[in-house]
């Protein structure tokens, strides 16, 4: 599945990332679309860190929608800490583990209806998982959007940056190893933008929504890490 990365920092991994603007704008573009949903699907969630940014959001907007917030993550001890924090959340919050390939055939999920799917910074590991194949990885969120019909996606990836040269490439890895705990090659490991709004488009979904942040990176100015949210709806 994956190499130990996430068992590393499941413990940290919320902590890490608290103040990125990322989870604001993700937090928000989900209020914004999936507002007045009832039920969503999170791939990857981890230790639930979009759940809780959303919820905060929710709670600080006195939105007291119910909402059913089904979410799987291959890490156990990511899972476990999950729930702990669903307890505190005013929706309903509900991990499980799985990954994106036995997602739609986990019992929790099964019969479940689904408004919304959000997938963030999760596409590369199943791409790097697949051997950097992006139909692979295609076929993997055809099975859910088959399956599950979600009138909107929220896909949110970490861009692919290419014209690094190698002593550049090995720099970014070694700050971003420092900064996460792990590093990649942002001109092969990360998803085209691209081929991923093509693809959405060729399952009858159009975008409707973007933004972008960057990270700073030690060294790199402009920085070259950054991450892309999309927002896509059903036509
Ligand atoms: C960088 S974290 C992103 C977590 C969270 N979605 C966020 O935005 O912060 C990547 C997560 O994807 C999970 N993951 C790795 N391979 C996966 C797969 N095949 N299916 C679903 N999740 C996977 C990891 O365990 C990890 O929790």
């Amino acid at each position: 599945m994956n190499d130990g990365k996430f068992e590393k920092v499941a413990d940290s991994y919320s902590k890490m990332f608290y103040y990125s603007p990322y989870y604001t704008m993700l937090a928000e573009f989900l209020e914004k679309h999936l507002g007045d949903a009832t039920s969503v699907l999170e791939i990857g969630a981890a230790d639930g860190i979009v759940a809780m940014a959303w919820n905060r959001l929710r709670e600080s907007s006195s939105n007291s929608a119910p909402l059913t917030y089904f979410a799987v993550e291959p890490v156990e001890r990511m899972v476990n800490i999950a729930k702990e924090r669903a307890k505190e959340m005013t929706i309903n919050f509900l991990p499980t583990v799985g990954d994106i390939e036995h997602a739609v055939g986990l019992a929790e999920i099964e019969n479940a209806h689904i408004d919304g799917l959000v997938i963030s910074r999760v596409l590369h590991e199943v791409f790097i998982q697949h051997n950097l194949d992006h139909e692979r990885l295609f076929a993997d969120i055809r099975r859910v959007l088959e399956a599950k019909h979600p009138k909107v996606v929220v896909l949110g990836i970490v861009n692919r940056y290419i014209g690094l040269n190698a002593e550049e490439t090995r720099r970014f890895i070694e700050e971003q190893t420092k900064e996460i705990g792990h590093g990649h090659d942002p001109a092969k490991e990360y998803v085209d933008q691209n081929l991923l709004d093509v693809f959405m488009q060729s399952q009858g979904y159009k975008i409707i929504d973007r933004g972008g942040v960057t990270q700073p990176l030690n060294g790199f100015d402009p920085s070259p890490w950054g991450e892309t949210i999309t927002v896509y709806r059903a036509e």
